[in-house]
């Protein structure tokens, strides 16, 4: 495995919490994190998501952030890079597998974003019933062709970008993205929350119902956690085998874990008032965001069809660029592994990763149509697909990440790493390798036998 000493490098320490940010800010925090919080106990999930974001979320970043700064490598060869030999190298490329099937399924629903994008902007939600919105959404994305043509789109795009590289590509374009994407956010949310009976919505998010909170909650938070942060599959590691030596990685997975935290809040913010407003029952799953939301513009200012298309538009464009910048990050994984590994040239290591997951990309969306018969223990390949990889094997991954940087790696090492080699006290050194060797290996091993069970 290549190891390049004279590694490109972000150019600034707000690039690096941006690039990462806007990995992890992405269709996790605004299409999965409302609609599991609202139908899973509001701020009793929350407060469990919470609770996995600072238990294992936090200390498994600095962990992954450890492991790639320390190995200059990406996912796939930092584990052989700092356990030659091993087998630990495995943990490397099921990293790189999972980033790959993330990122077939996920482009996706990236893709869907652009359709409504298009409708938002054309006026296509004008005087359309709910029903309306049900078949178009059902239509559509059991269409052959149209989502598979914006998904090519999507993945043009990503592809585009990362050609350009680390510091022109992914740095240049987060720093630009991520703003806007704030901006919007915050207006949307206040545009929600003024509208009448907002606070009903408000409630649904906020109101605490611990009657709702069975086990599989659990285990739903900590996939979610997971997978909103863009843990267990290297992501982060890939990128920050980008890190300058001064970037702080405690402080850095904190500010990444509050941003991605405030926009799935914040994504909540705006899509229950809005829909409690106009009296619509907020559904769940992807009819949330493609169903029931164009609904809610719709009505909600039915009397202004251009205020309604203008808010669709900015909820659509600010969906279109949280996914963007993650499947960046998924991409990114898979094509420095492929470039370092085999020697090829960033450009090829890219278009076999753009060709791969555009592969997987279609088999996943024919899997809402023609092919929904083809099932996996009663799923379809698309929600095989989440299932599998959100609730598997990030969390088993992220275990492995785990257990190696508490109990394998040299803790001069781990040390150096977390306190940018003596340069920081490292008061909480001792609470985060704690948990690391023994917190959240057992309660991730918990967490999944008290799934198990229940089958
Ligand atoms: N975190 C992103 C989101 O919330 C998705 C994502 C990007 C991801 N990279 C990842 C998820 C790595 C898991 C692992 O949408």
């Amino acid at each position: 495995m290549q190891r390049n000493h004279e590694r490109i490098s972000f150019g600034s320490k707000l690039g690096a919490i941006l690039a990462a940010a806007g990995s992890a800010v992405g269709l996790g925090n605004i299409w999965r994190f409302p609609y599991e919080a609202g139908n899973h106990g509001g701020a009793a999930f929350i407060l469990i998501y919470l609770g996995c974001i600072f238990i294992f979320g936090l200390p498994i970043m600095v962990a992954e952030f450890t492991i790639g700064r320390r190995a200059k490598a990406s996912t796939g060869g930092s584990f052989g890079v700092l356990a030659p030999g091993t087998q630990w190298k495995w943990v490397g490329y099921l990293g790189v597998l999972t980033g790959f099937l993330i990122f077939g399924y996920y482009s996706v629903v990236a893709g869907w974003t652009l359709e409504y994008l298009l409708q938002a902007l054309t006026g296509g939600f004008n005087n359309k019933s709910a029903d309306d919105f049900v078949s178009m959404f059902t239509e559509f994305s059991q269409d052959p062709f149209r989502p598979i043509l914006w998904l090519s789109v999507f993945m043009i795009v990503t592809h585009f970008v990362i050609v350009k590289g680390v510091k022109n590509g992914i740095e240049k374009s987060s720093k630009v993205l991520m703003p806007v994407l704030f901006i919007l956010v915050i207006l949307l949310a206040i545009c929600s929350v003024t509208l009448p009976n907002a606070e009903k919505g408000l409630d649904f998010l906020l109101k605490p119902d611990f009657g709702k909170v069975t086990s599989d909650v659990f285990l739903g938070a900590m996939g979610q956690a997971f997978f909103s942060m863009s843990l267990g599959m290297g992501c982060l590691s890939t990128y920050a085998s980008y890190f300058g030596k001064d970037t702080r990685l405690a402080h850095t997975a904190m500010s990444v874990g509050l941003i991605d935290t405030f926009v799935a809040v914040l994504a909540g913010v705006i899509i229950f008032p809005a829909a409690f407003s106009v009296g619509i029952n907020p559904g769940s799953g992807p009819s949330l965001i493609f169903i029931t939301l164009p609904n809610v513009f719709e009505q909600a200012f039915s009397s202004m069809p251009l205020l309604s298309s203008a808010c669709a538009s900015a909820f659509y464009i600010l969906l279109a660029l949280a996914a963007l910048t993650s499947t960046i990050s998924l991409h990114e994984v898979s094509t420095a592994f492929f470039h370092e590994k085999f020697r090829i040239s960033r450009h090829k290591s890219a278009t076999i990763v753009s060709v791969g997951c555009w592969s997987i990309g279609v088999v996943s969306s024919l899997a809402l149509g023609d092919w929904s018969g083809y099932t996996i223990c009663g799923l379809n390949i698309f929600d095989a697909l989440d299932f599998l990889t959100a609730k598997i094997m990030l969390p088993v991954s992220g275990l492995l990440s785990a257990v190696f940087v508490g109990w394998y790696l040299d803790k001069n090492i781990v040390k150096g790493e977390a306190t940018n080699y003596g340069n920081l006290k490292g008061t909480f050194y001792p609470v985060y390798i704690f948990i690391l060797k023994f917190v959240a290996p057992i309660g991730i091993l918990l967490i999944f036998f008290n799934e198990l069970s229940l089958f």
